[in-house]
């Protein structure tokens, strides 16, 4: 078979280790061909392909990025970009698809598998709201980064005693801001599934002040105060409707120093949570993904995207991993809770 192979969507670390996993076993075990395509979805709609065999992926297994770039292009944006698809993958000898991206990336290869594309997909973010599978590569490094981060943060805020906000990426999931704020010890941790209460928010900062240390607040990106508390400014979308989440640290910083009068700066992570080289735990799923990828294009297990589950490397609907975004679970943010304040 001849494979195509595209990244999509925001890029995380661990995307090269995927194409590897896929090139090595499909080459090597299956005898199976592959071509790259650029930018996500914009390589098959206009053709747009990168020779990819076992001497293209060496070397890049710890490689933060994608060798093959990466696109927010909706084939769904113009009327005929499915067809456009099919004729790409006709004209090239294109017999299947490996799909590596997200909701939206895969929610289109969804579609175009509904239509008759032969399409497996892989589920990559760093914000891991993907359904269906336990975790997305991409997200620990993000995690361990945004961890590392608030380590540092703690030992400036408490010689200046000031309150620091650190925002975090996660779209409309706090899973980065969960995970990274209970490893790093934040006082606060806000996120998208729980609106938050500005007063409250205040009350943690002076109970912690009065403990003689500095208040960490974690808030995710998409984070949004109870309606009516203060204003968030909405951003501009991207090609598939998705508002640029950006300011609401900034916000807190000036509510948070309006209120208490304490100093208060903001810090924003931002895509400093994507670059760079992944951990070993996202390159070990992701070489898995990768490997489990190809085996369900070799058994002609279309419309499938390769899930984590336990330990376990095993294929779920694409329809399901799309359907709804995986988000933190009301007990989960209740075990943060205790170390509030
Ligand atoms: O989905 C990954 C992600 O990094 C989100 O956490 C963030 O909201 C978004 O992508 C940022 O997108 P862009 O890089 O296009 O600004």
């Amino acid at each position: 078979m001849k494979i195509g192979v595209l990244t999509g969507g925001g890029d995380c670390p661990g995307l090269n280790a995927v194409i590897r996993g896929v090139v090595r076993k499909g080459v090597g075990v299956y005898g199976h061909s592959f071509v790259g395509f650029r930018d996500g979805w914009r390589g098959p709609l206009e053709n747009d392909t990168v020779p990819l065999d076992v001497a293209a992926v060496r070397g890049i297994l710890p490689r933060g990025g994608t060798i093959l770039g990466s696109s927010r292009t909706n084939p769904y944006a113009a009327a005929d970009g499915p067809a456009r698809v099919r004729e790409t993958l006709e004209r090239t000898g294109v017999d299947a698809l490996i799909a590596i991206g997200g909701e939206d990336t895969l929610g289109a290869a969804a579609r175009l598998h509904a239509e008759g594309i032969p399409v497996v997909g892989v589920p990559k973010t760093i914000d891991n709201d993907l359904s269906a599978t336990d975790y997305t590569f991409g997200f620990d490094t993000a995690v361990n980064i945004a961890t590392e981060a608030i380590d540092r943060l703690h030992t400036t805020a408490e010689s200046h005693h000031r309150v620091l906000i650190v925002e975090v990426m996660g779209r409309h999931a706090g899973w980065i801001a969960l995970h990274s704020g209970m490893a790093a010890g934040a006082n606060v941790i806000l996120i998208p599934e729980r609106p938050f209460d500005i007063d409250k928010v205040c009350a943690f900062v002076e109970q912690r002040f009065a403990t003689r240390y500095a208040p960490i607040i974690v808030v995710a990106e998409g984070a949004t105060p109870i309606a009516g508390t203060t204003v968030v400014k909405e951003g501009e979308l991207d090609a598939f409707g998705h508002q640029r989440l950006q300011g609401i640290g900034t916000l807190l910083e000036t509510e948070i120093r309006g209120r208490t009068g304490r100093e208060t700066r903001a810090t924003v992570l931002g895509h400093v949570q994507r670059g760079g080289t992944p951990t070993a735990f996202d390159r070990w799923l992701a070489t898995r993904f990768g490997l489990h990828a190809v085996d369900a294009v070799h058994d002609g297990d279309f419309g499938t995207m390769v899930a984590l589950h336990g330990t376990r490397v095993e294929r779920v609907p694409l329809a399901e991993a799309t359907g709804e975004l995986k988000l933190v679970p009301e007990q989960l943010y209740a075990e943060a809770e205790v170390f509030f304040g």
